[in-house]
């Protein structure tokens, strides 16, 4: 486990934070490796450390520090700010789900701007979860804590003393799924209830919920010649009679964030992203980005030439911060800027970059209406162009070696956009 406790009490402008935590890592101090050590880290422009040890009192750089208990005193640089002449303490919020491809993101945002982040993660210790310790500078403020969605008492640990949440923390299934209740309704539904209820009982002041496009665009219902906005409800018996959990996962999951909110009186914010490509902060590929590699790949796979709405991992993590922030943001956001069929995107990515094969098995089918990311906007959203997210994503795939010449031949459109490819 990482952090599995942590407390904080002002001391005349300082703020004393005191990590117990297991030998593994801890954003509060360098990995703790040996115990039986009592640290004091001090942070006064530059970082030393005062060692107690077997007696001896050495006074060191910290890069190379190790501990099992740290006493950790900071001067708040990173995102700390001078109220009255003392430091106030930084806005705290929790993020779950904080190593994944849009939390990472968030996650960053979030340290930039000054707050202090939990993250929540299933496994601190997995690998695919290294990329949160190398998040520069403002690290001290990142705190992990170990919490599955199913488990309550976890995340009322991770939450505690925290003002807002961002509840991230969905599987998105690459391949069929075979059983829809342990691998996506029960994270989803239950585990969306669990963080709310937590959230109450921590008196967490506003959540953020990251819903989805899953959860507006499949209704066979709606007019075919008008835009979709926040009052459009994808269709959950159609989407169940397709055998699409995720997005059922997904209806359930928001609606019941938003009927919570009206009875509890909590304040709750969702946001419904499309497609998420972008660069990845996290050494795995995630599903989403399994989709444009694809389509540049190329593969097996048939795909229809439907009407694909994309948006900027960047941009979410933006309008996620931007429906926090905004005293007046109230029930449902689209974010989804860009649309564009696949033949379309296909041949500007080509246009862009030649030497891949792209997919050429593509079938027509009807269109169905847009999205409209109007209420968003409105709120001050600026997203970017669709050329500027699919160049740094590549950039980034080429960097990681994912878009190599016989790569196609392996390459399979990740099962959750087979199925949305039929809708
Ligand atoms: N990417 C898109 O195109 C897109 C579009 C619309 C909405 N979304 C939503 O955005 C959110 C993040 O998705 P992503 O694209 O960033 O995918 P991702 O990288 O796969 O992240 C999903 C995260 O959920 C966590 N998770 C799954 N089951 C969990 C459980 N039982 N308890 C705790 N954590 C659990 C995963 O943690 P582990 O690492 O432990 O598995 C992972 O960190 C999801 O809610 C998804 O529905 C994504």
């Amino acid at each position: 486990a990482a952090a599995s406790s942590s407390s904080e009490k002002g001391t005349g402008g300082r703020d004393v934070r005191v990590c117990s935590t297991a030998r593994s890592t801890c954003f509060c101090s360098a990995p703790h490796r040996s115990p039986g050590r009592v640290q004091i880290h001090f942070c006064f422009g530059a970082d030393f450390l005062i060692d107690f040890h077997i007696g001896l009192l050495v006074l060191r750089p910290a890069t190379s520090s190790s501990a099992y208990f740290t006493v950790h005193w900071w001067w708040r640089r990173a995102g700390g700010r001078r109220a009255g002449g003392k430091m106030a303490p930084p806005r705290r919020v929790c993020v779950t789900g904080g190593g994944g491809f849009i939390a990472s993101w968030l996650v960053k945002l979030l340290l930039s701007r000054g707050y202090a982040v939990h993250a929540t993660l299933r496994d601190p210790c997995d690998p695919k979860n290294v990329h949160l310790k190398q998040m520069g500078e403002v690290r001290e403020n990142l705190h992990l804590f170990k919490a599955d969605v199913l488990d309550y008492d976890a995340l009322t640990r991770a939450f505690e003393g925290c003002e807002g949440v961002f509840h991230l923390a969905t599987p998105v299934p690459e391949d069929k799924i075979v059983d829809p209740e342990s691998e996506v309704l029960a994270p989803a539904v239950k585990g969306t209830s669990n963080v709310l209820k937590a959230c109450s009982a921590m008196k967490v002041q506003k959540v953020i919920v990251l819903s989805s496009n899953a959860a507006v665009d499949f209704n066979p219902n709606w007019p075919q010649d008008k835009l979709k906005d926040e009052s459009c409800w994808s269709d959950k018996d159609f989407c169940q009679e397709n055998q699409d959990w995720y997005s059922v996962a997904k209806i359930v999951a928001e609606q019941a964030s938003l009927e919570y909110s009206e009875k509890h009186g909590l304040n709750v914010v969702t946001l419904c992203p499309p497609l998420v490509f972008g660069p990845l902060l996290q050494p795995t590929v995630n599903t989403s980005s399994k989709f444009l590699i694809y389509v540049i790949n190329g593969g097996p796979d048939v795909m229809s030439n439907k009407l694909w709405h994309i948006v900027d991992v960047r941009d979410v993590a933006d309008a996620l911060l931007l429906v926090y922030e905004k005293a007046e943001s109230s029930g449902r956001y689209i974010c989804a800027p860009n649309s564009v069929c696949t033949k379309d995107l296909v041949d500007l990515l080509r246009k862009m970059y030649p030497q891949y094969s792209y997919v050429n098995n593509i079938v027509d089918v009807d269109r169905k209406a847009g999205l409209s990311s109007q209420k968003l906007k409105g709120l001050g959203w600026r997203p970017r162009k669709l050329e500027e997210t699919l160049s740094d994503s590549v950039g980034c795939y080429e960097k990681a070696g994912l878009l190599q010449g016989s790569a196609g031949r392996n390459c399979r459109l990740p099962h959750l956009f087979r199925l949305a490819g039929d809708q």
